[in-house]
């Protein structure tokens, strides 16, 4: 049984993470999506509602679950008896940042190895930072993310507006 970790922020999942972990679902037996507890970033959505929305997105894929983790994503994926972390490169400007990610967690856990997936051509310009940018700004959301999350965005902005 190979089991895969797809660790990240996801704040929110947009469609580009969506398809990493639906197309991940076909080739491991088990895809554990790890939602980094990360204080330092100052994260829309709190961790719990990250998972949430993660859960209703992914629902209908039996052999995902998701769980939030703090700490090295190594740790996340020993403790998940993983032996694959997966990560989505989108274009070269990923490149640098994923391949010093992926050598230095294989330094920290010879046992465990990093597999990128390509990310489908109509999301590569995708991420969750873009997405906000445009919510921010009253843009139209719908090719970023389903109808759920666009709804959640959406929420969770107004209220920051008005606080
Ligand atoms: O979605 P992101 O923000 O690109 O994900 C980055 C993430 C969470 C995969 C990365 O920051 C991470 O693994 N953080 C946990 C700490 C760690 O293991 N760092 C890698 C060693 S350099």
């Amino acid at each position: 049984m190979v089991i895969a970790v797809y660790p990240g922020s996801f704040d929110p999942a947009t469609y580009g993470h969506l398809d990493v972990i639906q197309r991940a679902s076909v080739s491991f037996d088990k895809v554990i999506v790890g939602v980094l507890h990360n204080s330092a970033k100052s994260p829309l959505f709190s961790v719990e509602e990250r998972v949430n929305i993660l859960e209703k997105a992914t629902k209908d894929i039996p052999n995902v679950i998701i769980k939030p983790f703090n700490g090295l994503s190594v740790n996340f994926a020993r403790e998940n008896h993983a032996q694959v972390i997966i990560r989505g490169l989108r274009a070269v400007t990923d490149f640098e940042y994923e391949l010093q990610m992926a050598q230095t967690n294989r330094v920290l856990a010879p046992d465990v190895d990093t597999v990128f997936l390509t990310t489908s051509l109509e999301y590569a310009y995708l991420s969750s930072t873009i997405m906000k940018e445009v919510a921010y700004f009253g843009g139209d959301l719908t090719k970023f993310a389903p109808a759920e999350i666009i709804e959640a965005v959406k929420s969770k902005i107004a209220n920051r507006v008005q606080e």
